[in-house]
């Protein structure tokens, strides 16, 4: 599991890009499955769903559990409450909102199942959760980061993966059924797509903020290492970027929902 400690402004000029891509359908979903408008988000890191949903009318706010990215978050979107919440327990009273939304924060529990009841226990009781875990299990970017990696001869560290009892499938059915696990019902999951196209500089200014894994081995270097890495990056990334200097990298997402029992 990534550690998010300290990383809230790297992110927000970084990797929150990646994850704005699911933005869209998490609220088109929420928006469907329930007619209330009070939507609490949670994970919710720089505020993006947050902030998207008070722009479509949703009386929004947010909870992480990282100080920086709370304090990102409110630098950003000075309109949206923001306060501390930790999954498993996120210290809410039950049914708080119309919709609990959690977007590529799931994937960074120790128990996602647990963790989903909990989203749940702060829903209304006809109310829905929406969430997105990313489809697969290792990102569309990781063949970017082992060339970069390989290029510099430096070891990925193993992946930090959970216990096969935590564990869930990284797919449709498999998330679906983490969310029964946890209590939902009427469960649907489905996957969502786009391209992801990133400016690489701004990027790289992410893994030098020490965000994701990536940006731990980054921050574990010397400073003749990490000047081999930007290198090293800069070429694979100049290699794949297209006329405007972008690079597009396909995302797939589990987008999945369901009801408080
Ligand atoms: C990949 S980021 C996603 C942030 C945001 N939802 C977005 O769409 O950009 C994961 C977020 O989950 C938060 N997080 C990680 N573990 C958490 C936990 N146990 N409880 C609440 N938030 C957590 C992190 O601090 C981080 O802000």
């Amino acid at each position: 599991m990534a550690d998010w400690s300290d990383v809230g402004e790297a992110y927000a000029a970084s990797f929150a890009a990646l994850c704005a891509g699911a933005v869209g359908a998490v609220l088109d979903e929420a928006a469907a499955r329930t007619e209330g408008r009070v939507l609490l988000d949670v994970g919710t890191g720089p505020g993006t769903v947050a902030a998207a949903a008070m722009a479509r009318g949703w009386n929004a706010a947010g909870v992480d559990a990282e100080e920086s990215m709370l304090a990102t978050a409110r630098r950003l979107h000075p309109g949206v409450p923001f306060g501390r919440g930790t999954l498993p327990q996120l210290g809410i009273e039950d049914d708080t909102a119309d919709a609990v939304t959690a977007n590529f924060v799931l994937n960074h529990v120790p128990d996602a199942r647990v963790s989903a009841g909990e989203l749940a226990r702060v829903a209304k009781p006809d109310g829905v959760v929406v969430a997105t875990i990313w489809h697969g299990v290792t990102s569309p970017l990781r063949p970017m980061w082992d060339a970069m990696l390989d290029a510099v001869g430096l070891d990925r560290p193993a992946d930090k993966t959970l216990p096969a009892e935590k564990d869930f499938g990284r797919d449709a059915d498999g998330v679906a059924e983490m969310f029964r696990d946890g209590g939902l019902v009427d469960v649907r999951a489905r996957i969502v797509a786009w391209d992801y196209a990133f400016d690489p500089q701004e990027l790289w200014n992410g893994v030098e903020g020490g965000v994701a894994t990536v940006g731990g081995i980054y921050r574990a270097q010397d400073a003749a290492m990490r000047a081999r890495m930007t290198d090293a990056y800069d070429r694979i990334t100049r290699a794949q970027a297209g006329v405007d200097g972008r690079v597009t990298v396909p995302h797939r997402a589990v987008l999945v929902s369901g009801r408080p029992a």
